[in-house]
């Protein structure tokens, strides 16, 4: 199926590697122009290097997306470096584990603002860009803590409950202007992050990294991990034109670890 992002421009945050790379990879595999952005230069220069080699534009931008400037850089940057935006992906994020008396209010503060908030200012720099595009479209990574427990992810459950939320709330205010917007909800994926996160998932279980991991895939109906090209496939339909008639909607990509009907 030709899923007609040919020629089209997304903005990914916080893609050099992980899943937001990989919905990237997804999109410039089908012809997709795409801008990058991470705080750090190196790994990011080498993301977009990678993406440039499928033939089309690429772009990275080197900001910190947990403040309102920092999304306004990178929404200003990708929509003049690629000529405008139809695509924009909210990805950026990271688990801080722990619990309600460990977490302090600064690192509650840096997480909600990088997690949470520049969903919000992202969004909000970028709907001007889609308003002109024929078939505008945000997709916003949530993960499945945002809808069922899952112990020591206290920090990601209020982000990806509140992305959820935002997004029934974008869905329904940018709908007229022909501007989808969903989730996407992996499971556990398999990113460069979860070699300190499983450590640290281990602390708070009182148990080790290497048992968490094995605990997480045998949840799992498939019995495994995400690879994150699997999360990047399923993202680059959901934000394509030939998924027209889907907002407010959150698609898990998660091998069968939720269980409810
Ligand atoms: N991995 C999973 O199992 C899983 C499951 C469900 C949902 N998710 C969600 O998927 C998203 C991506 O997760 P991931 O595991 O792929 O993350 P990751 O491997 O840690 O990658 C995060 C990316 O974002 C960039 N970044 C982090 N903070 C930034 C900031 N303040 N400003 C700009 N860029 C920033 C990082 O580069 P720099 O560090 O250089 O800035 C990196 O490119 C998150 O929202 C996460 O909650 C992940």
């Amino acid at each position: 199926m030709d899923l007609g992002l040919k020629g089209k421009n997304a903005a990914v945050t916080g893609s050099s590697q992980g899943i937001g790379y990989a919905i990237a990879m997804a999109l410039a595999e089908e012809g997709c122009n795409v801008a990058l952005s991470a705080r750090g230069k190196q790994r990011l220069e080498q993301a977009v290097a990678a993406i440039a080699a499928r033939n089309v534009k690429s772009i990275g931008v080197v900001c910190d997306l947990s403040s309102s400037a920092g999304c306004k850089k990178f929404v200003d940057e990708a929509a003049a470096g690629l000529g405008g935006i139809d695509i924009l992906v909210n990805n950026v994020g990271g688990m801080v584990p722990g619990t309600v008396d460990s977490i302090s209010e600064e690192q509650w503060s840096q997480f909600l603002n990088t997690s949470l908030l520049s969903y919000v200012w992202a969004t909000r720099y970028a709907i001007p860009h889609l308003k002109k595009s024929k078939a505008g479209r945000i997709l916003n990574v949530s993960g499945i803590s945002g809808t069922q427990l899952l112990p020591g992810a206290l920090t990601t459950t209020l982000a990806n409950a509140g992305i959820i939320g935002l997004s029934k709330q974008m869905a329904a205010a940018l709908a007229a202007d022909g501007i989808t917007v969903n989730n996407i909800c992996p499971g556990l994926t398999n990113t460069e992050s979860w070699g300190p996160r499983a450590e640290a998932m281990a602390k708070v279980r009182n148990t080790t990294a290497d048992e968490v991991r094995k605990g997480i895939a045998a949840q799992t109906m498939l019995g495994r991990w995400a690879e994150p090209r699997e999360i990047g496939a399923v993202a680059a339909f959901l934000v394509s034109e030939r998924n027209a008639y889907m907002t407010g909607t959150t698609v898990e990509v998660c091998g069968g670890l939720t269980k409810y009907i």
